[in-house]
């Protein structure tokens, strides 16, 4: 391992790669996206994983890229809303710097493009990502060293707020 990894964890809609992105060009590290990393190694979309193969698969492939980016080190790294929910992941993340991008369930419902303009076809989902969000709050704050507003804010703020503080 060459160093620890600025980590950035949250659910979908909180911002993670957009602010890793920034983040690391403000630091001067390589900015690396386990999503990405797996699509690259699948060589299809996430959201083919997920049809062709399953989530299981989709985690399994996902594990694979943290562990590789972690070994890696020296990097700022994004990884999927999901990720958390491994058990060895969590206590692999305990050795790196995590920061929790937190945000409401109505500023995540607007970042992922759940207007409210259909409420009728997009209300389930809504509640999907509510009750997602409910479940998997307490695992942010487990593996987190800091936590970060974000509602409200620019992914340039945010990105520099976390600067300061690291
Ligand atoms: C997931 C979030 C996605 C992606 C996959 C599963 C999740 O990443 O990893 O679709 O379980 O929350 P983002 O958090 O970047 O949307």
């Amino acid at each position: 391992m060459s160093g620890p990894v600025v980590v950035l964890v949250g659910p979908p809609g909180s911002g993670k790669s957009t602010v890793a992105a920034l983040l690391a060009a403000k630091l001067g590290k390589l900015h690396r996206d386990t999503d990405t990393d797996v699509e690259t190694t699948a060589g299809k979309p996430i959201s083919d994983i997920f049809v062709d193969s399953g989530e299981p698969a989709f985690r399994a492939l996902e594990r694979a890229a943290i562990v590789a980016a972690l070994q890696d080190g020296d990097a700022v790294l994004s990884v999927g809303g999901g990720a958390i929910l491994d058990a060895d992941t969590r206590s692999d993340l305990s050795g790196h710097t995590v920061v929790y991008l937190d945000v409401s369930v109505g500023e995540a419902a607007k970042r992922v493009g759940l207007g409210v303009a259909r409420p009728l076809l997009l209300g389930n989902v809504r509640t999907q990502l509510k009750n997602l969000m409910d479940a998997r709050r307490p695992l942010y704050a487990e593996v987190a060293k800091l936590t970060v507003t974000t509602d409200g804010r620019t992914p340039e703020e945010i990105a520099d707020e976390i600067a300061e503080q690291l």
